[in-house]
C-alpha cells in the first residue's frame, strides 16, 4: 500500500482563495490540493483543516505515531507564531513534521518572523504560494529516501 502523507491545516486557511488575494491568490486551496493529491503517485494525500487549536493537537495526537503516515505537512497559519502547545503536541510525536506557508513570512510584518513550531519541525517551506505544498510532499519523499 502507498505511504500516507497528512496536511493540516490551521485557522482561515479554508478562506484562501477569497481571503487577501494579493498575499494568497485567487485559487482554493481545497482545489489546489485535490490537483496535488491525484497528481502525487509516490503516496496517498489525506488532509483535514481546522480553525480550532486542539483540534489541530488532536490530530497530531492521532496520526502522530502512526507508522503508515511518512510525514505531516503543517500549515498552523497564525497559530504557528503562537502556539507553544502545537509545538509541544510536534516534539511529542515520532512522525516528521514539514511547516508550510504560502506567503514568505519572513517578509512580512515583523510579528510573523517568529514560528513557534519550527525548532521541532524537521524543515520549513515559505513563499512559493500554494506550491509550497508541492515541495513540502517533495520534502518528505525525499526525507524517506535518505532513511
Ligand atoms: C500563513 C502565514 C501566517 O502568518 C498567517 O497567519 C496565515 C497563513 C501562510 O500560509 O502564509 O494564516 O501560514
Amino acid at each position: 500500500m502507498l505511504p500516507e502523507i497528512l496536511i493540516i491545516n490551521g485557522p482561515n486557511l479554508n478562506l484562501v482563495g477569497r481571503r487577501e488575494p494579493g498575499i494568497y491568490g485567487n485559487r482554493s486551496l481545497d482545489e489546489y490540493l485535490d490537483d496535488l493529491a491525484r497528481s502525487t503517485t509516490e503516496a496517498r494525500i489525506s488532509r483535514m483543516q481546522s480553525n480550532h487549536e486542539g483540534d489541530i493537537i488532536d490530530m497530531l495526537h492521532e496520526r502522530g505515531f502512526d507508522n503508515g503516515i511518512r510525514g505531516i505537512i503543517l500549515n498552523a497559519g497564525a497559530y504557528t507564531h503562537t502556539s507553544l502547545a502545537i509545538a509541544d503536541a510536534i516534539a511529542a510525536i515520532s512522525v516528521p513534521v514539514v511547516e508550510v506557508h504560502i506567503s514568505n513570512v519572513a517578509a512580512r510584518e515583523p510579528i510573523r518572523h517568529h514560528s513557534m513550531i519550527s525548532p521541532v519541525c524537521r524543515g520549513v517551506i515559505a513563499g512559493f504560494g500554494l506550491d509550497s505544498y508541492r515541495l513540502a510532499v517533495q520534502a518528505i519523499l525525499a526525507i524517506d529516501q535518505q532513511q
